[in-house]
C-alpha cells in the first residue's frame, strides 16, 4: 500500500469511528436540524482526507494522535453549531461564489479603530464614509484586550475574545461585522496565532507553573537551547533586544520571543496548541469575521539549526486551518502576512492555504521605483514574480501600518546590474531624507548596527514628497508630490488583486512626530505614521485647494472608474516594455477585456512608442480612460511628469 492509500484509508477508517458517538453528542442539532447537518458532514467527508494528512504529518508520531482528531472534531462540529443563521448563508453564498474577492469591485482599507474613530461605536457612524470610497473589505487593527502600555499595537494579545474596553466590547463588534457586512463591506480581522501576550490565560497559567500551559510555549531554565537556537535566528526587532529570547525573572525561564519581550511565542509542536488555537479561529469567524489576516505567518514553526522562519510544517498548520473553515465556516478565507523573501512570500498562496496575500514586493518596488526614476527592478519582478495560483488574489498596498523593508531578491537586483546591499543602502538613506536631493521623509526602523539592516517608516504623503514641499512653502514641489501619491495610487488600483489603503493616506495625512513624547511609543519609528485621523481638519475632503482634499477626490474618482472596468478584475497582469527606462507599461487582461496602464515615475516628460502600444494592446486607437479623451498620437505618446495613462484600445 502506498503512503497516499495508507492515509487514506486511515483518514476514512478514522472518520467512520469517530462520527457516530459525535451524533450522539450532537444529537439535538442534528434532530433539530438535519438539514443543516447533512451540510456539515457532507463538508467534513470533503475535507477529512487531506486535514487527516496534514494532522498526521504534524503529529502523527503523537502518542495520542487520535484522541487529538477526535477533540478537533469536536471542536470544529461545534463551531459549526454555533455559527449563526446569517453566516450560514454566507457560508452557501460564498461557496457558490469562491472567488468574490477578485471583483474589479472590490477595495480595501485598513485603520486602527481608536486612531480613525474612537471606538467600535464610532466606526458604525464612519460607515458612509467608507461606503463613499468604495470599500467592501475592512481591516480593523487588532482590537483586543491587550497590556496596558507598549502592546506593540495590539499585536500583543490577552484574550481572542474580548475587545480592549477603550474600543468597545465583543458585542459590539459582532453586530459592527452585521452592519458591515449589511453595507456590503466585509470584516478583515488579524489572527495572532504566532504568540500571545505575557498576559494571556494561558501565560498566566504557564507562570503558575501548570504543566499543560508550560508546554504551550518554549521555556528554558538556562541558555543552552536558546543560545544554539539564536545562532540561526535573524531578530526582527533588534533595537528592542538582541537575539529571540527574554529572561523572565518571575519563572526564572528564557522565554522564546521573536517579537517583543512580552510577545510569548506559541509552540505548535504541542498540538493541544493547534487544537485551542483553533478555537479562537471559529470565535471570531462567528463574531463575523470574513477574513483572517494570518499575522506573522512565516515564524509559527521552530526547528533547531534552521531560521525558524518558512518552515515546510508552518504551511501544514495553515493549511490544516484552512480545511477546518472549509468544514465549519466556509465563507472564512485568509491572508497571508508573510514580510518575507518574495520566494517564500508566494509559497503560503494558494486555495488551500491562503487565499490572498500582502504583496510586499510590489509595495517595495513602488517605492524603490519612485526613488530611482527607473522601473527596471519593478518591471523585471512584475514579469517574473506576479503569477499565484489560479482563483487566489494579491492584496497590493502601498503602505500599512508596518515599515517598509527592501526585500526584493538579490539575484534580480544583479541580473539588472544593481548591487542589492549598496541600493538598499540607497533606498533607506533616500526615505529617510538623507540622500541628497531626497524629496522624502521617512524614519529609519530597527537599523541593525551589525547587518547594516534597517527599514523605513513614514506616511505615504511624507515618504512622496508632499511634507517636504509643504515645509518649504513650495508650489512646485507640492504639485511634484501630490502627482507621486496619484500616480502611485493608480498604479496600485490597476495592477489587480485587492488594493489596500491605510486611511489617513486618502487624505494624504503627514508624518506625525509626537509619538516620540510617548513613553511606550518611543522607541518604535512605526508611530510617526499611525497617525489619529483629522476629521477635524474641517471640510478637508471637500477642499480642492488643499492636497489632501486634491488627493482625496481623485482618489474617489480613480477607485469608481476601476470598479466599471471589469478588464481590472482577477490577479492576471502582463508586463510590457516601454522602451523608456522610466516608464512602467502592463496589460491587464479580464472577461475578455483588456487594459494597457503606462506610468511615468520620473519627474520630467517621457515618450513610448505609441507603435509598441498597438502591438500590446492589439488596436490602433486607444481612449484614456482616466482623462476620457482619445489618444491619437501616431509616433509618440507623451506623458507628463508622473503622469499614467488607463488606455482602452478600441478599434
Ligand atoms: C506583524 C505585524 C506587526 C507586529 C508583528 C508581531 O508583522 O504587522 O505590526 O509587530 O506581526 O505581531
Ligand atoms: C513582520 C516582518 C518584518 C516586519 C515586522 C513588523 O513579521 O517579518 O519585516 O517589519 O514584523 O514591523
Amino acid at each position: 500500500m502506498s503512503e497516499t492509500e495508507w492515509i487514506r484509508e486511515h483518514a476514512i477508517r478514522s472518520l467512520e469511528r469517530l462520527l457516530p458517538p459525535l451524533r450522539v453528542i450532537m444529537a439535538g442539532v442534528v434532530k433539530d436540524d438535519p438539514n443543516g447537518w447533512q451540510v456539515f458532514e457532507r463538508r467534513l467527508w470533503a475535507e477529512w482526507p487531506r486535514l487527516f494528512r496534514l494532522l498526521h504529518q504534524l503529529y502523527g508520531t503523537n502518542y495520542d494522535f487520535f484522541y487529538h482528531l477526535g477533540a478537533i472534531l469536536a471542536t470544529t462540529a461545534h463551531a459549526w453549531a454555533g455559527r449563526p443563521g446569517q453566516l450560514r448563508e454566507l457560508d452557501a453564498q460564498r461557496e457558490a461564489d469562491p472567488f468574490w474577492y477578485q471583483s474589479q469591485k472590490l477595495t480595501g482599507a485598513v485603520c486602527y479603530v481608536d486612531l480613525f474613530a474612537d471606538d467600535l461605536a464610532g466606526m458604525h457612524e464612519r460607515i458612509p464614509y467608507l461606503k463613499q470610497l468604495g470599500i467592501g473589505y475592512l481591516h480593523l487593527m487588532p482590537l483586543f484586550a491587550a497590556p496596558e502600555g507598549n502592546n506593540d499595537g495590539g499585536y500583543a494579545v490577552s484574550s481572542y475574545r474580548q475587545v480592549a474596553p477603550h474600543i468597545g466590547t465583543i458585542q459590539q463588534l459582532a453586530d459592527l461585522a452585521t452592519a458591515l457586512r449589511n453595507e456590503g463591506i466585509s470584516l478583515v480581522l488579524d489572527f495572532v496565532f504566532n504568540h500571545t501576550s505575557d498576559e494571556h490565560e494561558w501565560a498566566k497559567r504557564a507562570r503558575a507553573g501548570e504543566r499543560e500551559y508550560e508546554e504551550f510555549y518554549f521555556l528554558f531554565p538556562d541558555r543552552t537551547i536558546p543560545d544554539q537556537y539564536d545562532r540561526t535566528l535573524r531578530e526582527i526587532f533588534p533595537t528592542v533586544r538582541r537575539g529571540s529570547f527574554t529572561w523572565d525573572a518571575d519563572i526564572e525561564r528564557w522565554v522564546w520571543t521573536t517579537f517583543n519581550s512580552f510577545q510569548w511565542d506559541l509552540n505548535y509542536r504541542n498540538p493541544a496548541v493547534f487544537c485551542a488555537m483553533a478555537e479562537e479561529l471559529f470565535f471570531l469567524a462567528n463574531t463575523g469575521v470574513e477574513v483572517l489576516r494570518l499575522d506573522a505567518v512565516a515564524f509559527i514553526w521552530k526547528e533547531l539549526g534552521t531560521s525558524c522562519e518558512n518552515l515546510p510544517q508552518a504551511h501544514l498548520i495553515i493549511q490544516a486551518y484552512n480545511a477546518l473553515a472549509r468544514i465549519a465556516c466556509p465563507a472564512l478565507i485568509f491572508k497571508s502576512e508573510a514580510i518575507v523573501h518574495p520566494d517564500d512570500v508566494v509559497k503560503y498562496i494558494s486555495l488551500q492555504e491562503a487565499q490572498i496575500s500582502y504583496n510586499p514586493l510590489f509595495m517595495a518596488l513602488c517605492w524603490e521605483a519612485l526613488a530611482t526614476r527607473e522601473v527596471k527592478l519593478l518591471a523585471h519582478s512584475l514579469a517574473t514574480r506576479w503569477a499565484i495560483p489560479q482563483g487566489c488574489s494579491w492584496v497590493n498596498y502601498l503602505r500599512s501600518h508596518d515599515d517598509i523593508g527592501w526585500t526584493f531578491d538579490d539575484e534580480d537586483a544583479r541580473r539588472l546590474g544593481i548591487d542589492p546591499y549598496g541600493h538598499r543602502r540607497f533606498l533607506n538613506d533616500f526615505y529617510t531624507g538623507d540622500f541628497p536631493g531626497s524629496f522624502a521623509r521617512g524614519v529609519p526602523f530597527q537599523a541593525n548596527p551589525v547587518t547594516g539592516d534597517a527599514r523605513v517608516s513614514g506616511t505615504l504623503a511624507s515618504l512622496a514628497g508632499l511634507e517636504q514641499a509643504i515645509h518649504e512653502q513650495n508650489g512646485a514641489l507640492t504639485d511634484l508630490a501630490i502627482r507621486r501619491i496619484l500616480l502611485l495610487y493608480s498604479v496600485v488600483l490597476a495592477a489587480g488583486g485587492i488594493p489596500l489603503f491605510y486611511l489617513g493616506d486618502e487624505v494624504a495625512t503627514l508624518n506625525d512626530y509626537s509619538y516620540v513624547r510617548n513613553a511606550t511609543h518611543a522607541d518604535d519609528s512605526r508611530w510617526v505614521h499611525r497617525v489619529a485621523y483629522h476629521w477635524r481638519d474641517n471640510g478637508i475632503h471637500n477642499d480642492m485647494a488643499q492636497p489632501g482634499g486634491y488627493i482625496f477626490n481623485e482618489l474617489l474618482r480613480l477607485i469608481a472608474l476601476r470598479q466599471g472596468q471589469e478588464a481590472f478584475g482577477g490577479n492576471q497582469l502582463e508586463v510590457i516594455a516601454s522602451g523608456n527606462p522610466h516608464v512602467l507599461g502592463f496589460v491587464r487582461t479580464a472577461a475578455g477585456k483588456r487594459i494597457l496602464v503606462i506610468a511615468n515615475f520620473s519627474e520630467r516628460e517621457q515618450q513610448v512608442s505609441a507603435n509598441r502600444m498597438r502591438l500590446f494592446g492589439l488596436s490602433y486607437c486607444f481612449r484614456d480612460l482616466n482623462g476620457g479623451s482619445e489618444v491619437a498620437a501616431n509616433t509618440y505618446f507623451t506623458l507628463a511628469p508622473y503622469q499614467f495613462l488607463w488606455l482602452e484600445p478600441y478599434t
